[in-house]
């Protein structure tokens, strides 16, 4: 092999491993996921919850861009929005709608907070998911916002300032730890969401250099890391809990395969709640929207119930 060429295959040799490892996951499928992964992401408006002036609402739903309500009852106040919806021109001091994939906004719904609850956001930045939980708590309970990037983190801050009255704002915390801390401490947790740093194969396939690095190895380390995040998450909740754990990953190590880990190690102390949206599909312990499916996720989410016989985190530590 000429020098030019093998610098040629070291250049396009990630993107061979990736494309080799996708098919062989997806068979007949990949092509047209391919494809829709490198359209740009679908997202929604949601309604702010908090923006309690309906005069104003409705003058604001007659602006450019917004378009019709979502039917799914999961997703009232969702609205449609084309390329003319620009966040930016809303100059009321509390923003009315927050742009996220539909997707998303059902794995913080799948949490099914309750009020009065303490409720752990893990990974909480820039905060679209924090924003529904703290519309369930509604000023009630405790929301730990969780974030390690000190600049993801001011992002968040900044949400929450922009989206959540100031009264409400005093049961949020906002803390910077890594989050596989948690199941260390003392504190326990009625719910936990943990929406897990992954690979973001979305983000991969639109990057070049991203692209021409991937290695499968590359899924598997982030797996660990998001496991490592879980059983923090399964040691600081309450014995009855739930924790809602997602990504934006298609590689199934980062998403069925960190549940199987968690099968592995605490098997008999939790069990799986089924879900079904009405689109995306089951895998073997979550749900996965896809996007060349109308355009929702990546998602995975899994919903994880802690039995009640189940001690607290010393009992656990003890095995
Ligand atoms: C998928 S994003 C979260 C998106 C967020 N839940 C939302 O809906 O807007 C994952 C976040 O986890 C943060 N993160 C990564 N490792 C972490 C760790 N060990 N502890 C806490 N946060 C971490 C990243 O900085 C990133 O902001």
């Amino acid at each position: 092999m000429s020098r030019s060429s093998k610098k040629k295959s070291k250049k396009t040799g990630g993107a061979e491993a990736f494309e080799a490892y996708f098919s062989s996951v997806y068979a007949d499928r990949w092509a047209s996921i391919k494809t829709a992964l490198h359209a740009e992401d679908l997202k929604v408006a949601r309604r702010n919850r908090f923006f309690s002036d309906e005069s104003e609402l409705q003058k604001l739903l007659s602006e450019p861009g917004l378009g019709e309500p979502f039917q799914d009852e999961s997703l009232q106040d969702c609205y449609e929005v084309t390329e003319d919806f620009d966040l930016s021109s809303f100059t009321t001091p509390m923003l009315p709608f927050y742009r996220m994939d539909p997707a998303s906004i059902l794995a913080a719904k799948a949490l099914d907070v309750q009020t009065g609850e303490m409720v752990l956001d893990m990974c909480a930045a820039p905060g679209g998911k924090t924003l529904v939980l703290a519309e369930a708590l509604n000023g009630t309970g405790t929301l730990v916002a969780n974030e390690l990037s000190p600049k993801r983190r001011f992002r968040l801050m900044s949400v929450i300032k922009r989206y959540v009255p100031a009264e409400i704002r005093k049961t949020i915390k906002i803390t910077n730890k890594d989050a596989a801390r948690f199941g260390m401490m003392k504190k326990r947790f009625h719910r936990i969401l943990l929406d897990a740093p992954c690979s973001g194969e979305r983000g991969v396939l639109q990057k070049q250099s991203d692209l021409a690095s991937w290695k499968e190895k590359r899924t598997k380390s982030f797996a660990i890391k998001q496991y490592s995040l879980l059983s923090s998450a399964f040691l600081c909740l309450e014995p009855g809990g739930r924790i809602v754990y997602s990504t934006c990953s298609i590689s199934p190590h980062e998403n069925d395969g960190v549940i199987a880990k968690l099968h592995k190690r605490h098997a008999g102390r939790f069990k799986i709640l089924p879900q079904d949206y009405g689109r995306g599909k089951a895998t073997d312990y979550g749900w996965h929207f896809l996007p060349d499916d109308q355009g929702w996720g990546p998602i995975y989410i899994a919903v994880i119930e802690k039995n009640f016989e189940v001690g607290g985190p010393e009992a656990e530590l003890k095995d």
